[in-house]
């Protein structure tokens, strides 16, 4: 009789397991249907597991189905049901009804924890009302001494590569990009450690895989199991790494401040140039309105550092090598720099960011092209009534920002690369929506207008120095929660002569 009692136990596990599973499925009306494929308990677990590129595929996939059947899609991870939107006026319903991420954002809060990325509502509202002021266009425009002065010094770092071939120009964009925003946002120069600066890179790499992987291996969801895994193990190592970064951040920053030199701070990066970082506006509030404390202060700056620079330092890295690949926009960009600069070779500032019409829309068909924030996820707090479907409260909503970036709406073109359709309305969708790089609503971006301005310095003293070759069609694209090249951003470049 003994041998019954484990039995027992497994046919009761499978019952309870199948009914958390049949419960998980419609129980509004018109729910989006399922993506084919699903299997009892694991849904469509087993079709996300393998190496990124996988997951990447499996994501490409499911934004097809998507379009195929109205802009809305429910798939199964292991017992949950969550939907995928591709629709950019079903993703704004969604962005602006509910403002809380979804619960895979918990992977990466033992890094970023209440910060404005992974923040919970209650939290955030109050946060990204006071940290508002920070990314104001007169705050902005003092930056631009720092990202004239650091792309000066990208131009010089890649000159080593002139007339060598084929080159991965990640280290020298990611390290400049890092450089850039601890100088702007946290007033802190880490020019000089560039050990600490690969360091940091190399966990952030790591630390984001490690995020995809849990996700991928739907049995390391639960804190419980996660607790025992190798996964954790290697994000913990790279915590230790991330957070004495941002410790020392601002340990130094304090100091400053006892030094009294807090409230306006000269850069020498850029002489006569001054600014106030974003860190001393969270050190002002903590002192004078008592409202942060040093852990919260310290997931800001983690947030920070991580929404600021890899970000920027992909789209760049993407846009040189579409430009490599089309030397006719290159040579468009380029004459417009000409043109704006009259041939000078003269620091960028605050007026000429505007006259760099061709120059933003090459960004923006880059972003549009490969959207470096592929997917964003929210928690549906409440029923959610969409133009086809209706979404059930407590699921999971993803959006596929890369997937709405190629909705048919674009037109036949859609995997072109075509910096001209931002010319003219009439070339573009007729939907204020369907331009997502930064996402939408309430959530979207707080540093938008920051990453143009920095991208447009930095390619224009790129582009006027250098002429630009590569391939993008040889690009092996993965997900490690950001959209990046398995093969890496491989460009040649040749010294152009004014
Ligand atoms: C081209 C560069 C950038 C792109 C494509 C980009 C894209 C995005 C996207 C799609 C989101 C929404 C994320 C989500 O809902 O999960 C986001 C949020 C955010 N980004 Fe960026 N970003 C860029 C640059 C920056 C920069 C330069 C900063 C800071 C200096 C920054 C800071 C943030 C922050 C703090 C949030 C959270 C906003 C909130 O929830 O209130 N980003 N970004």
């Amino acid at each position: 009789m003994a041998f019954l009692v484990p039995v027992l136990i497994l046919v009761v596990s499978f019952l309870a397991a199948y009914y958390l599973w049949r419960r998980s499925y419609p129980d509004t009306d018109n729910e989006p249907p399922m993506f084919p494929g699903a299997l009892p308990l694991v849904g469509h677990s087993l079709q996300l597991i393998g190496d990124s590129c996988k997951l990447w595929n499996a994501i490409n996939d499911l934004a097809q189905k998507s379009y195929d059947i109205g802009g809305v899609v429910a798939a199964a991870i292991g017992p949950r049901t969550i939907y995928v939107i591709t629709d950019p006026d079903d993703f704004f319903t969604v962005a602006n009804a509910c403002l809380q991420k979804d619960d895979f954002y918990d992977f990466a809060k033992p890094w970023l924890g209440e910060g404005l990325v992974t923040g919970t509502v209650s939290i955030w509202k109050n946060h990204r009302k006071l940290l508002n002021p920070a990314f104001s266009q007169t705050v902005l425009d003092s930056f631009i001494g720092v990202f004239n002065s650091q792309s000066r010094k990208l131009v010089k770092d890649l000159k080593k590569e002139v007339g060598k071939g084929m080159f991965d120009h990640w280290t020298y964009t990611r390290h400049n990009s890092l450089e850039t925003i601890c100088l702007t946002a946290l007033g802190v120069d880490f020019t000089d450690h560039t050990i600490l600066n690969s360091r940091y890179v190399q966990a952030a790499e790591e630390i984001f895989y490690t995020m995809v992987d849990r996700f991928q291996k739907f049995w390391l969801h639960s804190p419980m199991t996660f607790k025992w895994s190798g996964v954790k193990r290697t994000q913990d190592r790279c915590l230790k790494i991330l957070h004495d970064m941002s410790n020392s951040v601002l340990q130094k920053r304090k100091s400053d401040m006892t030094g009294n030199v807090l409230s306006e701070r000269k850069t020498g990066m850029s002489s006569g140039t001054k600014f106030k970082p974003f860190m001393d506006l969270l050190l002002e509030l903590a002192i004078e309105k008592n409202v942060f404390n040093d852990r919260e202060i310290r997931e800001h700056i983690d947030t920070m550092i991580v929404g600021g620079h890899d970000t920027s330092a992909s789209v760049l890295m993407f846009t040189l090598l579409l430009l490599g690949s089309h030397p006719e926009a290159q040579e468009k960009a380029y004459q417009e720099i000409q043109e704006v600069f009259e041939g000078s070779d003269r620091d960028v500032d605050k007026h000429d960011l505007c006259k760099l019409v061709y120059l933003e829309a090459v960004l923006k068909e880059s972003i549009r092209m490969y959207t470096i924030v592929p997917v964003v996820a929210r928690k549906l707090d409440r029923n959610v009534q969409l133009k086809k479907y209706k979404l059930a409260a407590g699921r999971t909503c993803f959006a596929f920002l890369c997937g709405i970036h190629k909705h048919p709406m674009w037109g036949p073109d859609a995997d072109q690369f075509n910096p001209d359709r931002w010319l003219s309305p009439d070339t573009l969708p007729d939907n204020p929506n369907a331009y997502v790089g930064f996402s939408l609503g309430r959530r979207m971006c707080i540093g938008k207008a920051y990453a143009y301005m920095s991208m447009k310095t930095s390619l224009t003293h790129i582009l006027r120095n250098y002429r630009i070759h590569g391939d993008h069609k040889q690009l092996v694209l993965k997900i490690d929660v950001m959209l990046k090249p398995v093969s890496g951003y491989n460009i040649s470049i040749e010294k152009r002569t004014r």
